[in-house]
């Protein structure tokens, strides 16, 4: 379970040792022949696991999730890491510090983070020129987009705005955030009207693929509702979830910020089975919450996701988490006399 430098890091602020692996992950987005090196200990290649989807060709099904890599400063070198797609972000119109720190926290013993992060990033200039200067990409790219911290709800659609028309030329995707619990607000902006709004301004504008990320904290038929009215509003898919504020999942959780990882884990599974039914088959649905195993990782393509993401497990887990979930999952698949990835998704919805 532990990783060589998981001591190391787990002694520093959780902040500086993000930093810190952020930066490691830098350097070898700068050196490619060691990056390929590592490719070869890390990465899981085989076709099984592969799919297309809008357009792009998914080497496995496991992504990193939006927020470890804000400023998209890294993309060159996550394909090293086993991943099959990333989503950078989230990014917001203008550079924004966040909230004042200490603002991450680990939860040890429940494998467990708590952030109250608060948008901090560069702004989308500086994320466009960091990604125009890595195309052609090494994997399909999700661009996380949110409304600035300052900008009163009348104002946000046209943040989305400046943010669609500045990064869908540079993103294979586009995730609108509604479902951060750190910008206030933003949470509010889950409704029908706006989601409405929202992918009505973006298909005018861009031809890419636009999802929603949603909050766990919604609950089930609603987000389902919402859910059938975001893929009604030209919406490619649902990303389900975002961090959660039930803070009951944790005791000893403070007050204040999201929780992850695998406190967060059932709760993001129920809500994936809440959504399936409205959206699985009609659009691309992307799991993320408390993964860290193939196993969970099967346990959500076949209730419907057709991608996973994670992030608190990489941090518990280490580097060499995802070839070990891209290898179990060839396992389960052997296991259950199936073919491919995309053959299990939505085995278990209900026919
Ligand atoms: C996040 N997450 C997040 N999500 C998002 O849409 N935009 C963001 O900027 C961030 N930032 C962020 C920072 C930190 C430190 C964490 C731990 C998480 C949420 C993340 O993408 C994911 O939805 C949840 O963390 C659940 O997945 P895991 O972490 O349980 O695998």
């Amino acid at each position: 379970m532990g990783y060589p430098l998981r001591g190391l890091l787990f002694r520093l602020d959780p902040e500086r040792s993000h930093e810190l692996a952020l930066t490691g992950l830098r350097a070898l987005a700068l050196l490619p022949s060691l990056a390929e090196r590592l490719a070869g200990r890390w990465r899981v290649d085989d076709p099984r696991l592969a799919q297309t989807l809008f357009g792009q060709r998914f080497a496995n099904p496991v992504g990193l999730a939006a927020g470890f890599d804000k400023d998209g400063v890294a993309v060159a070198a996550l394909p090293a890491l086993g991943f099959g797609f990333a989503e950078v972000g989230t990014v917001t119109p203008r550079p924004q510090e966040g909230n004042p720190r200490p603002r991450l926290f680990r939860h040890p013993g429940a494998e467990s983070l708590q952030n109250a992060l608060g948008f901090n990033n560069a702004g989308m200039a500086a994320l466009a020129a960091r990604l125009a200067a890595q195309r052609p990409y090494p994997l399909p790219v999700g661009v996380n987009l949110g409304k600035g911290r300052g900008t009163p709800p009348g104002e946000a659609l046209a943040d989305y705005r400046k943010l669609v028309q500045r990064l869908a030329p540079l993103a294979d995707y586009l995730v609108v955030n509604l479902s951060s619990p750190n910008t206030p607000g933003l949470r509010d902006l889950q409704n029908e009207g706006f989601v409405r709004e929202v992918l009505g301004m973006a298909g005018g504008l861009t031809d890419k693929p636009v999802l929603v990320k949603l909050s766990p904290d919604l609950g089930e038929e609603p987000a389902a509702a919402l859910a059938a009215a975001a893929l009604e509003a030209g919406a490619a898919g649902i990303v389900a979830t975002n961090t959660t504020t039930d803070y009951a999942l944790l005791p000893g959780a403070r007050e204040g910020g999201g929780l992850s990882g695998r406190v967060l884990r059932e709760k993001s599974f129920r809500m994936l089975r809440a959504l399936a039914p409205a959206v699985s088959g009609r659009g691309v649905l992307v799991s993320v919450g408390g993964i860290d195993s193939g196993a969970e990782a099967y346990r959500r393509l076949r209730a419907g996701a057709s991608l996973v993401q994670l992030y608190t497990a990489l941090v518990y887990r280490g580097p060499g988490l995802v070839r070990r979930i891209n290898e179990e999952l060839l396992a389960l698949l052997e296991r259950d006399g199936v073919g491919t990835v995309a053959e299990v998704i939505g085995a278990d919805l209900p026919s």
